[in-house]
């Protein structure tokens, strides 16, 4: 595949310019969706076919991980993933399960993990391992299940012994979809009813999907019921799915032109399910021309359409509160769009950041000073003043951090002289094909 030779193996990009950003794309399939459906598809009895999974390492490592629980996958001769599911009988995985940077992969595997009767364990990288596991663990043990750490205690590499859960009643103490993914999963093999408690609306792709294999999850503002089967595992009927576009991935090129006039693009069949798309209103609040329309039907599982935004100049916002959760993958971006903009960008309760695949507010902000943009550094977000006269004055890097080196690179489009991002890798963890399509978009990059 070309765009996999774009970036193959090379640890910098340089961004020569962006003038002539714009055009229509289609950008690759949802991350958070290509999770659940592998692991839905892996407890489903029978073959289940999914078109437009995302082939990146994330999502690759989960694959690898219900293949060592026994389920099976081959790419068919349309190049669609066929998942050979278990029927919830999985197997144990000697080797563990290593889900390399994947904080979905691990949370919601976890909650697989507490539904078996045997010992698990998952670990991953350098990153995944500083990230607090504490949040699925601590409500997977008050259901039933056993947590053993191997390393410091909270952060993996851990092990999960399962079996005999019970329903629970939980709130959560964050909110996280990948904590209430996890929670659900695990009630699966559980008996009684699970009731959880979110503090704030997250993505419900989860929800979604497992209605559609007839799971009985209700949902009430926010609060979301399940039952359990306990040793009934029910056959569940294989499906084909769809995965539309990843609205985080697709972001990133409504950013590329957002803050110049005459810059357009159109985004093509992207997932606008309504807990992911809050950027869309910061981006017209800030001035942006955003048009949506609607091209799934709307009894669609999860919705999808074309997105197109016209530049403009930009004024600054105040993101914060409930609209956290349903941008938290787009804060770097909106940080990229507060150097830009005119006023000041606050970005506020949004501490969760700091657990992501490396500490977004630090790296966001040490980033952003080494493009001489004005920003200050808060416990919980940051507020940037712009618009920035971007000019490099130290060394971007990424942390390792994908989504990191792709805002910044998003950056680098407005700066006015070529910038260089040290260890661009790592965007293989959620958009194969990103370097490529930066190109495709019309900006010079040299590796
Ligand atoms: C995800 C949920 C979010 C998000 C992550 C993917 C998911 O994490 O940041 O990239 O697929 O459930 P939290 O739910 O922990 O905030």
């Amino acid at each position: 595949m070309k765009h996999r030779k774009a970036a193959h193996g090379k640890t910098q990009a340089t961004v020569l310019a962006g003038e002539h950003v714009g055009g229509t794309l289609e950008v690759p399939g949802d991350k958070s969706i290509s999770h659940r459906v592998a692991i839905l598809s892996a407890l489903a009895s029978g073959n289940s076919k999914i078109i437009g999974y995302l082939q990146c390492e994330d999502c690759v490592n989960t694959l690898r991980g219900l293949e060592q629980f026994g389920a099976e996958s081959i790419i068919d001769e349309e190049g669609d993933l066929v998942i050979s599911g278990t029927g919830g009988r999985f197997h144990e995985a000697h080797e563990g399960l290593d889900l390399g940077n994947s904080g979905t992969g691990i949370r919601l595997l976890a909650g697989i993990a507490a539904g078996l009767p045997f010992g698990t364990k998952l670990f991953g990288d350098d990153s995944l391992s500083k990230r607090p596991m504490r949040r699925v663990c601590d409500p997977l043990e008050k259901m039933g299940a056993t947590v053993t750490w191997h390393g410091e205690p909270g952060f993996p590499p851990m092990s999960i012994r399962g079996g005999d859960l019970q329903g629970i009643d939980y709130t959560l103490p964050v909110a996280s979809a990948q904590v209430k993914s996890c929670l659900l999963l695990a009630t699966l093999f559980a008996e009684g009813m699970t009731t959880l408690h979110e503090p704030r609306a997250t993505r419900d792709h989860t929800e979604r999907l497992m209605r559609v294999l007839q799971i009985p999850v209700e949902v009430e503002n926010l609060t979301v019921r399940c039952p359990g089967y306990g040793d009934d595992f029910p056959e569940l009927e294989p499906q084909e799915w769809y995965v539309p576009g990843d609205f985080s991935s697709a972001a990133f090129w409504m950013v590329a032109v957002a803050a110049t006039e005459g810059r357009t693009a159109v985004l093509q069949n992207v997932g606008l399910n309504g807990r992911r798309t809050a950027l869309l209103n910061v981006l017209r609040r800030m001035g942006a021309d955003v048009e949506v329309e609607q091209v799934s039907d709307p009894a669609d599982v999860e919705p999808y359409g074309d997105v197109k935004i016209k530049g403009a100049a930009l004024k600054g916002t105040t993101v914060k509160g409930r609209e956290i959760p349903n941008l938290i993958d787009e804060l770097p971006l909106v940080a990229v769009l507060g150097a830009l903009a005119e006023g000041e960008t606050t970005i506020a309760d949004a501490r969760e950041l700091r657990v992501k695949e490396s500490d977004r507010i630090a790296t966001m902000v040490r980033n952003l000073k080494h493009l001489s943009v004005d920003v200050e550094e808060r416990e919980d977000g940051m507020v940037v003043r712009g618009p920035a006269n971007l000019t490099p004055c130290g060394v971007i890097d990424s942390h390792g951090d994908h989504r990191i080196a792709m805002a910044m690179a998003i950056l680098a489009l407005y700066c006015s002289e070529p910038v260089t991002i040290r260890g661009i890798a790592c965007t293989e963890t959620s958009y194969p094909g990103f370097w490529y399509d930066l190109h495709h978009m019309g900006a010079q990059v040299e590796f």
